[in-house]
């Protein structure tokens, strides 16, 4: 398949606040940048299938169209100055219209090679990026040669559209990798081109935010530390608090992946710490993450102003850290409580506490809903706070 040429160069010029900013996706990730940009007096419109969607109620406009809808992502692109995204399972085809009215800040190639686990982590391994040891199946032949070559302890992640540790099958870690258990496994997920991944001893998980502008700018955050429950954020800080070793080696490989890829926008690199002390990259974002939702409370330029600006092609901004801060996920099981309403005003009395919701209106178990935030004067006590605010709700 034939891309068409990306309309981004190094000389491209710096859309202007004042200008129309467009977003691929208006969900939480949309909204948040959609406020960033606002408050830099830009313009602001976004595609998303629903029509009430959180970054609905605080954009320009809303044009309503699936991930693959051609004619919708056209209307989106006409007459903005600059295209970005916050969700990378747009259809190809979709972000290809795009690309020949605009410039789509990531470009197709980064967002095509990402959006399928196969070809992102065939991508790393190729260019010679720390990855775990894992192998690509198709069927469940090739599922089964996997598991007996990654010693029987496998997470099966689907090739397209996993996301929060769905599509996801574990193999072999709660109990024997028999044949049924492989085949559920394969069922489970679908019987789609998927990634068998090794399970690995962790240690702990950190991610790096890095950007890039077309300027050829790249700016690494400091890392954040995060903790998954069910496969799902439930929690990240910010500083990490790892040896400055390993800080700096998280860093800078975070923006040598941004740089190779050639990515105009923003990268978040999710990263595996091992019990013997290495580090693999496990997955990559092209656009804002949860994980660095903390950044808006402890950098000195938040995730979202700075994919402003690096898709505008301003200078980036200092990714410096002004003070320890942490966010825990609130998810829908927050509202399925006895009283059906979390008890915000309590939370709030936590000293160092906001409240970010996303205003979706159903709330669903494992939805992300909106998250607390907390500054401290460690990142211990950021955390301790986020996490005594969630448990008064
Ligand atoms: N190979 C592995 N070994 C050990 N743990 C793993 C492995 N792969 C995934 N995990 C665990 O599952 C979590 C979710 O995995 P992954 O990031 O690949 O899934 P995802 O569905 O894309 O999640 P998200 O959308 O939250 O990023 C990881 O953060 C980690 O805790
Ligand atoms: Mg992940």
């Amino acid at each position: 398949m034939k891309f068409p040429e990306p309309l981004n160069s190094l000389n491209a010029p710096v859309v202007k606040p004042g200008g129309l900013l467009a977003i691929l996706g208006g969900g939480q990730l949309g909204r948040m940048t959609a406020m960033a940009a606002r408050n830099m007096g830009y313009r602001v419109r976004v595609m998303d299938p629903e029509t009430n969607c959180p970054a609905s109620f605080v954009v320009d406009e809303t044009i309503v169209g699936r991930w693959n809808d051609v004619a919708a992502a056209r209307q989106l692109a006409a007459g903005a100055d600059v295209v970005t995204l916050e969700i990378e399972q747009i259809g190809v085809d979709a972000l290809s219209e795009v690309a020949r009215i605009a410039p789509l800040r990531p470009g197709v190639e980064p967002i095509r090679i990402i959006q399928d686990k196969t070809l992102q982590k065939k991508w790393l391994a190729d260019a010679g990026f720390p990855v775990g040891a894992f192998r690509v199946v198709r069927n469940e032949a090739e599922l089964r040669e996997a598991v007996a070559a990654l010693d029987g302890r496998v997470f099966l992640k689907i090739g397209r559209g996993g996301y929060d540790g769905r599509g996801q099958a574990r193999i072999g870690l709660d109990a024997p990798a028999t044949q049924e258990v492989i085949t559920a496994a394969w069922e489970s997920i679908g019987g789609r081109p998927a990634v068998a991944e090794q399970a690995l001893d962790l240690d702990y998980e950190i991610s790096v935010m890095a950007a890039r502008n077309p300027s050829g700018e790249v700016r690494s955050f400091p890392a954040a530390r995060n903790h998954h429950e069910n496969q799902i954020l439930a929690w990240s800080v910010l500083p990490a608090g790892i040896p400055a070793e390993l800080e700096a080696r998280a860093e800078a490989l975070a923006a040598a992946i941004i740089a190779r890829l050639g990515l105009e926008g923003l990268l978040c690199v999710e990263l595996f710490v091992t019990r013997t002390g290495g580090l693999l990259v496990n997955e990559l974002a092209p656009r804002p993450h949860n994980s660095y939702h903390q950044s808006e409370r402890g950098c000195v330029t938040s995730q979202f102003e700075q994919v402003v600006r690096a898709v505008c092609n301003l200078p980036l901004g200092d990714t410096s850290l002004i003070t320890p801060a942490a966010i825990v996920n609130l998810l829908g099981e927050v509202w399925l409580n006895e009283t059906g309403e979390p008890d915000f005003a309590s939370a709030l009395a936590v000293p160092g506490v906001r409240l970010h919701l996303y205003e979706k209106k159903t709330p669903r178990v494992g939805r992300k809903m909106g998250h607390l935030s907390a500054t401290g004067a460690t990142a211990e006590e950021a955390l301790e706070r986020v996490l005594a605010a969630k448990r008064r709700l």
